[in-house]
Formats: structure tokens, sequence, C-alpha cells
């Protein structure tokens, strides 16, 4: 699977700056490329350049960064709202909403935007990256690049080929991840790809066995932590990966394999319509401040 890098990645673009958006960002303004972050309108933006500076000045707080470099890794980074920006980009990264239209919108919309050796990645989690990238005129030149949440911790980064990637866009954006210290690993389009399809049944249990009034939301967590070591039980983490994202991965999942493993839990999607997405709105199985 190894072949010659190819390509030079400098400019790197990311449309969409909420929860895995902004950790993106993070992680190549942190390796020294110039990143242009892209928001639907000026509301989007400002959370996003909230989640920005909250996640540096965390850093400098704990002394892994000065504020100099806080300071100079923020101001690699661009944020706009026109998509035009990204006219310049080497790499552009999608972390929008989970929705395929919104997704194959995006993707369209490139074509006229981007030079067509730009290479395109989805941060999908489970949508058809092969749909996603047949919106393109290029297909060739999109691939998946799923990061893990938060970005700027997590090491693994699934990379998902599709059966028309071609094999220089998968070997570069390779050595571009491990570049940044990730540990990419590679794999088809099949929803979910490998750590979601082991993890999302799991998560998917965890709400049901809470929903069955069996035990607290605290008990069931602290079974996983304490009893297997995990560094979150399975409602505090589906709080941080957002429930509304959480739902619509595993309907994606059951609507593929029809495993009932993934039929999402009622209650998830009662959250979702009540506004209870988790640590993003500040409910959703915990309160947050
Ligand atoms: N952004 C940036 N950095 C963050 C962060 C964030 N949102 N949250 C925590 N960190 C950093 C902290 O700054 C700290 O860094 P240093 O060690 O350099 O000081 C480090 O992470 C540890 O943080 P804390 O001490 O505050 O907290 P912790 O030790 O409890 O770790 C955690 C927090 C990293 C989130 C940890 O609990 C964890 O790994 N949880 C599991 C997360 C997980 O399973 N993610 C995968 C979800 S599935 C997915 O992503 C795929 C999908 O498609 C949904
Ligand atoms: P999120 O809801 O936190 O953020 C999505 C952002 O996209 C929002 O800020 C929204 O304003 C913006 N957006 C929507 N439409 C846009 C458009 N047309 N142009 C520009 N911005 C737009 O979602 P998230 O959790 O960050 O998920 C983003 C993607 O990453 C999804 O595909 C999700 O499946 C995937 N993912 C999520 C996680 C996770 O744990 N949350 C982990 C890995 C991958």
């Amino acid at each position: 699977m190894t072949e010659t890098a190819t390509r030079e990645f400098t400019t790197v673009g990311v449309i969409g700056l909420g929860t895995m958006g902004a950790g993106i960002a993070e992680v190549f303004a942190r390796n020294g490329f110039t990143v242009v972050g892209v928001e639907q309108n000026d509301t989007g933006l400002e959370r996003g350049r909230q989640h920005l500076e909250h996640s540096t000045g965390r850093a400098v707080k704990r002394e892994k960064l000065t504020q100099e470099q806080a300071d100079e890794l923020l101001g690699r980074i661009t944020l706009t709202t026109d998509m035009k920006e990204l006219a310049g980009a080497d790499l552009v990264v999608e972390a929008v909403v989970e929705s395929l239209e919104v997704k194959k919108s995006i993707f369209r919309a490139l074509d006229d935007i981007v030079r067509p050796d730009a290479v395109l990645a989805t941060n999908t989690s489970s949508l058809s990256v092969t749909e996603i990238s047949t919106a393109n005129a290029k297909p060739g030149r999109v691939v998946g690049v799923h990061f893990f949440n938060p970005a700027p911790v997590q090491n693994l980064v699934e990379i998902i080929r599709t059966v028309v990637t071609e094999p220089d866009v998968l070997a570069d954006v390779q050595e571009l991840l491990r570049s940044l210290g990730k540990n990419p690993v590679v794999c088809g389009d099949k929803a979910g790809f490998i750590a979601n399809t082991l993890l999302f049944g799991y998560l998917n249990h965890a709400v049901a066995m809470y929903e069955g009034k069996y035990a607290s939301r605290e008990d069931i967590d602290a079974a996983m932590r304490f009893g297997c070591g995990y560094p979150m039980g399975p409602l505090a983490l589906l709080d941080l990966i957002g429930l509304d994202t959480a739902y619509e991965i595993l309907d994606t999942m059951y609507k593929q394999g029809r495993d009932r493993l993934h039929a999402p839990a009622p209650i998830l999607k009662q959250y979702v319509t009540a506004g209870l997405l988790g640590r993003k709105s500040g409910r959703g199985f915990y309160t947050y401040e």
C-alpha cells in the first residue's frame, strides 16, 4: 500500500467547525499548516472560533503550549463563510453534519472552487464515501479521512478508500496523516468503517439499558470505566460525540446492515427532537455548565 508521496500539502481547508471540524483545524494548524475554516453562517463561525480558543487556552493552562505558540497557531487559521476562499487549498476536509444531501452539495460546489489536483476528504462517520464522491466531477481524488473525537487527542484516523480512489491520493493522505503524528488505518467503504462498526452496537445497547431503567446512567458508565478500564462510560461518550450525530450514525448503519444491534434506541431520537444533543447543547444524558 505504500507509494511515494507525490503532493505537497501546505494549505488545508476545513468545512464545518463544530465538534470535529474545529479540532481538525487545530491539528493542522498545530503542525504548521495554513488553515482556511469555513462555516455556514456567522453563528457557526463564532462557535468555531470559541472552540479553537477554548482548546488552545486549555493547552496553555496545562503548559503544553506557550501563549505565543497558541497565538501563532490561531494566526494560521482564517475563518470565513465564503467557500471560495478554499481556492488555494491542497486538501479540503469536510466535517459538516452527518447528512448525505448536505455533504453532496458541498462536494458538488467544490468543483468550481478548488484546483483540479486538490484532494477532497470527508470526515463522515457512516455515510457512503463513494456516494459523496460521485457528487464531484473527479471522484478519484475523494477519500474518507475519519478523525476521532477529540481530534487533537485521539491518534487514530481511518482512511476510507472507494473503488475509484486513486492510489496516489491514498498514499499521499497516509503520509500526511503520519506527519501529523496520527496513526492511519485503511478500510473499505462500509457504513461504520472499522471502529464505529464495533463501537456503536455497544453504545446503543447502553442507551437501551438506561431507557429500560435497568440501571442509572452513573452506574452504567461506572461499570465500563471501573470494570473495563474505558476512559469514559458509554452515556458520557455519547454526550461527547453528540446525540444527533450518534443517531444519524446508528440509523445509517441500521439501514445498511439491518442488524438490530444498530436500530437506534427510541429515547435517542426523543432526546434529539427535544434539542438535548449532549455537550454541545449543554444537556444530553448529563447536564453541562
Ligand atoms: N480538545 C482538545 N484537547 C482535549 C479535549 C478536547 N475536546 N478534551 C481533552 N483534551 C486533552 C486535554 O487537554 C489533555 O491534554 P494533555 O494530556 O496534553 O494535558 C488530555 O486531552 C486529557 O484530558 P483531561 O485530563 O481533561 O481528561 P481525560 O483524561 O478524562 O480525557 C478524553 C478526556 C481525551 C476525552 C478521554 O476521556 C477519552 O479518550 N475518552 C474517550 C473518547 C473516545 O472514545 N473517542 C472516540 C469517540 S467515537 C468517534 O470519534 C468516531 C465517530 O465517528 C463518532
Ligand atoms: P457538529 O454538529 O458538531 O458540527 C457540524 C458543523 O457543520 C456545525 O458547526 C454546522 O454549522 C456546520 N455546517 C453545517 N452545514 C454546513 C455547510 N453547508 N457549510 C459549512 N458548515 C456547515 O457535527 P460533528 O460532530 O462535528 O460532525 C461532523 C462530521 O464529523 C459528521 O460527518 C460526523 O459524522 C463526523 N464525526 C463526528 C464525530 C463525533 O464524535 N462527533 C467523530 C468522528 C466523525
